[in-house]
């Protein structure tokens, strides 16, 4: 067993640290409280190549590991979580989803602008009615003949208005339950596709959450991913995949307010000593630390089985709903120790604190990720 990282794994973490600190870093404040989208930092991840970082570079991509993904992603979620959520959702669910499961012309067409981070993709799972049971879609994707006629509300889609690529998972025939499902590629400016207003987020608020509308959309046959009625397994499949993004962003953002708060206890100055020298300050860097590197252990593993072509279902599963809570418990922590200066925006371990709170309900609530780990316990 090797712990070690490699030189390119290093270079990379390196490069998302700089980028994160020299772009990410400077307006994140006033872009969360103004829910401003960071355009042009997305814009600049994609030049450098980190919104398709897994992809062939025959399609476009960098030719990664899951590692190097992983480490991206804990680099950049530290300082911004609305631009890792960006990256997350075009790298795992977008870009992975078609390089493994669309067919040559799909990735000729979407992979390449999409893995070189020309335009960004959105994930469309999730309805008014279907959140953690996914099975329950309601939209319906008409089979007629040419193409599928599209019908229904998508709701709590990351990317939402940016995207220009869509990946939908409507119901084609609902006798077959979760079987009947097909995932569709639906472009931005297709007749009767409208976006609905922007959520008014918590956490996370430089992302841009939309609901969606489609009446009537006319999908043609060729943007089905996969058989007819593949829908279904492809969502599964690619959100076990998310839920390493997700997982290590949520390590992300608990290294992050953990850094703050090590800074802070050795500046702040309280019964005339810095306030790192006070026992009831040690004690809460001591379980930050072990905490965070735990989680991190459990998220280098899910990538690690997914580079070797192993099983990561169960990894990815633990990975998230253990960093998740790590992120919540770290922050929380985070502004404990900043005292009073937590609690206002210039410190960041507050806005922090919101944004961890997401991991724990998106790509799958904690509750679902305890499903999903308990069924592999009981299997046999
Ligand atoms: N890989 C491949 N196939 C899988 C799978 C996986 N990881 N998980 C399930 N399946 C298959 C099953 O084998 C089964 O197929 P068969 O009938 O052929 O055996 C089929 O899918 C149905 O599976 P289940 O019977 O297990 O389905 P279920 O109704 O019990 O639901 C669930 C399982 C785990 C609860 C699932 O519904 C789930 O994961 N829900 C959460 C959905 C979710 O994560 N939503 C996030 C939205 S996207 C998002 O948040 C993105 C963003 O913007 C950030």
């Amino acid at each position: 067993m090797n712990f070690e990282l490699n030189e390119e794994h290093l270079m990379i973490q390196k490069a998302a640290r700089d980028f994160a600190q020299t772009e990410l870093l400077p307006g994140v404040i006033e872009r969360d409280e103004h829910q401003k989208f960071p355009a042009e930092q997305i814009k600049k991840l994609g030049e450098l190549g980190f919104l398709g970082m897994m992809v062939a570079p025959e399609y476009g991509g960098g030719g990664m590991d899951c590692i190097s993904y992983v480490l991206a992603m804990e680099e950049i979620s530290k300082v911004d979580a609305s631009a890792s959520v960006v990256m997350s959702v075009n790298n795992s669910l977008v870009c992975w989803g078609l390089e493994t499961f669309a067919n040559e012309a799909q990735k000729q067409k979407y992979l390449i602008p999409l893995a070189k981070g020309e335009i960004i993709g959105a994930f469309c799972l999730s309805e008014p009615e279907a959140g953690s049971d996914a099975t329950s879609q309601r939209t319906t994707a008409v089979d007629m003949g040419d193409y599928y006629l599209l019908n229904g509300t998508k709701n709590w889609i990351t990317n939402g208005n940016t995207a220009s690529v869509y990946l939908v998972m409507a119901q084609t025939d609902v006798s077959k339950g979760h079987k009947g499902i097909n995932a569709l590629i639906v472009e931005k400016g297709m007749e009767g596709f409208v976006v609905g207003p922007k959520e008014n987020k918590m956490g996370i608020r430089g992302s841009d959450t939309h609901s969606l509308m489609f009446t009537d959309v006319k999908v043609p046959k060729e943007n089905r991913i996969g058989e007819d009625g593949f829908g279904f397994k492809f969502a599964m499949k690619t959100l076990s995949g998310g839920r390493i993004g997700i997982a290590s962003q949520a390590l992300g953002i608990a290294s992050g307010a953990y850094e703050l708060a090590v800074k802070y206890a050795k500046q702040r100055k309280a019964f005339g000593t810095e306030i790192a020298n006070h026992q009831a300050i040690q004690f809460k860097l001591a379980d930050m630390a072990t905490e965070i590197e735990a989680a991190r252990l459990l998220c280098l593993k899910a990538a690690w089985l997914k580079d070797q072509h192993l099983d990561y279902d169960l990894a990815s599963s633990m990975a998230k709903l253990f960093s998740s809570k790590v992120a919540m418990d770290t922050t929380i922590e985070a502004v404990q120790v900043h005292g009073g200066y937590g609690y206002v925006k210039e410190f960041h371990v507050e806005r922090l604190m919101r944004d961890a709170k997401i991991t724990q309900l998106y790509e799958g609530t904690s509750e679902i990720q305890k499903i999903v780990i308990s069924r592999f316990i009981l299997k046999g």
